[in-house]
């Protein structure tokens, strides 16, 4: 039997619009030609950064965008990136390629990124190969209003005005490519770098140490335990804690992955679901971790990377991390959407790794050409859900299995915003099976509903820039009314959106 219910009057915890965020580092063809094409380009532009790209990202609502990186922002310094471009020095971007970073693109550009999509910028400082020192003048850059040395730099540099900078990442995989700390080192650290982090003015940060790999739950304990309740002058230090995981079929020992994007067979797909599943896990054991130091979860657990991460496209550069998205990387978008929804009272930040070109990526751009992927189609589905009110969810799911794996083929949430309309997202992992959901709905009368289905014949079906639409939401028709709520027909290997009223 499948049946969802819930009751819309046990609505509390509001889903934090930056669940549905992004991130975009300085990788492969992310930034340079996802992003940026410089003011010269044929490619239709404002002040260099791509029109298209731009309103694709103001469709989905991006709430916020983290950058530089990742990896790229322990070896990034800032100020290499300011002042006339012709005139940046460049560095090699050791990390993703070895290739020459120009250092075109920058702190002004990446605020007027921000600032022409309509989302909240996300820095990440440098601790890795950085100074407490320069991370200090990186803020007074961005925020001190007035006369100081940065903020006159800034001035000289074409900026008046601060900039309006909230969410700050001290750090990057400090574990890892950000340093190879223990977590001991990094948490004394954090507490050093985090405090000249200053706030100027009326620009209070939402500062955010680096957290855990994967299911590295010690980290967790030992920064909440050192660091999750420091003070600065102006308040708390840990707003939030970053924690990283990718779903993937094999990491090699050079960090790549094994295992195409678009060819695999059904094995492969539920392997992929099976371990995007495991997010709920990770969010409920750190969770518990934060709750011990934390019980009124002050600090938020931010996902700042997450996505499924195959063996790059043949023929692409093996370090610029180019992939396509089918049918699978929809439905892990959808499973992972939900379990941060429905844990939405720590969870309040996520970051899909990454916006453009680059692993998960909801566009991919060749040239002028520009597709949205299937991912791309769920944060459109999701997109009800960013500031609403949770509406908790009972789930009762049949099995789907094969082989070594068993995962519910049934994923949901649900939120209901100001107005009193139900958004329901329902997604039904089985590819081979259509599946009949009652959708018992407490606390309101049904009147009427709107409905859009995202699915396809194929498990790898995607978009090519010669056949962008392929895979793109239709209307959904399947549902009925009933006494008790709704009953549903969710088609195999779909993501289904419905809106109640
Ligand atoms: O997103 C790609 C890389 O994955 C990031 O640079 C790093 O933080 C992570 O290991």
């Amino acid at each position: 039997m499948n049946e969802i219910t819930l009751d819309v009057k046990l609505a509390k915890t509001k889903i934090d619009r930056n669940i549905y965020g992004h991130f975009a580092e300085h990788l492969g063809r992310c930034i340079y030609e996802g992003i940026w094409v410089g003011e010269d380009s044929p490619i239709p532009n404002v002040r260099g950064i791509r029109t298209d790209v731009v309103e694709a990202l103001r469709k989905i609502k991006a709430p916020v965008l983290r950058w530089p990186g990742g990896c790229f922002a322990d070896e990034y310094h800032w100020m290499d990136g300011i002042g006339p471009r012709h005139q940046r020095p460049t560095m090699v971007n050791t990390h993703w390629g070895g290739v020459i970073e120009n250092n075109h693109f920058g702190t002004h550009e990446f605020m007027d990124l921000c600032e022409q999509v309509g989302c909240e910028p996300y820095i990440c400082g440098n601790v890795g190969s950085g100074t407490v020192r320069e991370m200090a003048q990186w803020v007074e850059y961005l925020t001190f209003d007035g006369q100081s040395p940065m903020a006159d730099l800034r001035k000289a540099n074409g900026r008046a005005a601060p900039w309006k900078l909230k969410y700050f990442g001290v750090g990057n995989e400090n574990w890892g490519c950000g340093g190879r700390m223990t977590p001991e080192y990094y948490a004394d650290l954090y507490r050093q770098y985090a405090l000249y982090a200053r706030d100027y003015g009326d620009n209070k940060l939402f500062r955010i140490a680096c957290g855990p790999a994967g299911d590295d739950y010690h980290w967790t304990e030992v920064l909440m335990a050192k660091a999750g309740d420091a003070r600065t002058p102006r308040g708390r230090q840990m707003d939030g804690l970053a924690l990283h995981y990718y779903t993937s079929v094999k990491r090699l020992p050079d960090g790549s992955r094994e295992g195409s994007a678009t060819m695999f067979d059904e094995s492969g797909w539920i392997e992929i679901i099976a371990k995007a599943r495991y997010m709920e896990e990770l969010v409920r054991r750190h969770g518990t971790i934060m709750d011990k130091y934390d019980p009124e979860k002050k600090v938020a657990l931010i996902v700042d990377e997450w996505g499924t991460w195959y063996a790059v496209e043949p023929g692409t550069h093996p370090r610029f991390l180019y992939q396509q998205n089918t049918m699978r990387d929809a439905l892990v978008a959808a499973v992972t959407f939900d379990i941060f929804n429905n844990h939405a009272d720590r969870v309040r930040m996520a970051n899909i790794a990454q916006t453009v070109n680059v692993l998960q990526a909801v566009i991919l751009t060749q040239g002028e050409k520009m597709l949205l992927t299937p991912t791309y189609h769920v944060f459109d589905l999701y997109a009800a859900h960013q500031d609403a009110t949770l509406v908790p969810i009972d789930i009762c799911s049949e099995s789907y299995h094969l082989g070594d794996y068993c995962v519910p083929a049934l994923s949901a949430s649900a939120s209901i915003n100001a107005e009193g309309k139900l958004h329901l997202t329902v997604s039904n992992a089985n590819p081979t099976r259509d599946l009949a959901v009652e959708v018992l709905i407490r606390g309101m009368t049904v009147g009427v509903w709107e409905g859009r289905v995202l699915c396809a014949a194929a498990m790898n079906a995607h978009n090519t820039f010669e056949q962008p639409h392929a895979v793109r939401p239709q209307p959904f028709y399947n549902a009925k009314i009933t006494s008790e709520g709704m009953t549903l027909i969710v088609p195999k290997m779909s993501v289904v959106a419905l809106d109640v009223e």
